[in-house]
């Protein structure tokens, strides 16, 4: 069941709406992500900064580190859980089950919820993968199901219980996400999910493993229900690119800030956290 939140809001015109995925805190701890992100977002003077997923290995954090964001800012945070969010802190601390109902009963996280804010409607949730986009001539259902290839394993089979039946946990997020998209008929819609809901996002270049990895990247069918629903924005993340199209009446965009290891193909820029705020940040009115 969607619960709304509505934004009264003294501001008047377009909503303008800063995005940006794959934050990962914990990983990137060298660097005052948080710090210039804010200082970032204060200067596109944006009213709400939408975050993607994969922001802390630990729920605790996520939440604590997304209310201490939005204080004192002029703007607010919405954000979805990603993968990551959903690991337990300590390994079998949490079940899965009680990680995303703590998201679900946070504020500023958009699952289970929707915002509306004069002509706009955000919702959104992790989203999850249903192997569509793996390769299907060279690999069963049975064969992604076990999430472990040429010596890789996918680490969410080791450290989320759901991934024991990916198909049936991406069809209770269509669902949740659906039933959310009926509530907001007649705005302009921004669909947030961690998971990627087109193919155009997936690892396209000639490694043969992600052939098979691609199928733990999202689904087809978040994009088919977007474009049936009529969402104008998609933001979403995961495979730390930062790109953007627009395909059949949805504009998508994955603004990725990723791993400080992968900054490293920004010749010049790889300690440069500024740079890839920037550069990885995606601001739009609406
Ligand atoms: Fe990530």
């Amino acid at each position: 069941m969607s619960r709304a939140i509505i934004r009264f809001t003294i501001r008047r015109g377009e909503v303008k709406i800063a995005t940006i995925s794959d934050l990962h805190l914990d990983i990137n701890k060298d660097y005052p992500v948080l710090d210039v992100l804010k200082e970032e977002v204060e200067k596109e003077n944006a009213d709400y900064l939408i975050i993607a997923g994969d922001i802390y290995e630990d729920f605790r954090n996520v939440i604590g580190e997304m209310r201490m964001l939005e204080n004192g800012a002029s703007f607010r945070v919405l954000y979805v859980p990603g993968n990551h969010d959903l690991w337990s802190p300590e390994p079998h601390k949490y079940k899965v089950d009680y990680i995303y109902s703590s998201f679900c009963d946070d504020e500023r996280c958009l699952s289970g919820k929707y915002v509306i804010d004069r002509d706009v409607a955000f919702i959104g949730d992790v989203g999850w993968y249903d192997y569509s986009f793996g390769n299907h001539e060279r690999f069963s259902d049975e064969m992604f199901a076990k999430m472990c290839y040429m010596g890789r394993t996918w680490q969410d089979s080791i450290k989320n219980p759901w991934t024991r039946d990916n198909i049936r946990r991406c069809n209770i997020q269509l669902e949740v996400l659906s039933n959310s998209l009926d509530k907001i008929k007649g705005k302009k819609i921004v669909a947030v999910t961690h998971m990627l809901p087109i193919r155009e996002f997936t690892v396209l270049d000639a490694r043969p493993e992600w052939e098979y990895f691609n199928a733990f990247l999202g689904s087809e069918k978040l994009g088919e229900l977007f474009e049936n629903k009529s969402v104008s924005y998609s933001i979403s993340g995961h495979v730390h690119y930062r790109k953007e199209i627009e395909k059949k009446g949805v504009h998508y965009i994955c603004p990725c800030l990723g791993y400080k290891s992968e900054w490293k193909f920004a010749k010049g820029h790889e300690e440069d956290l500024t740079y890839h705020i920037q550069s990885s940040l995606r601001c739009f009115e609406l």
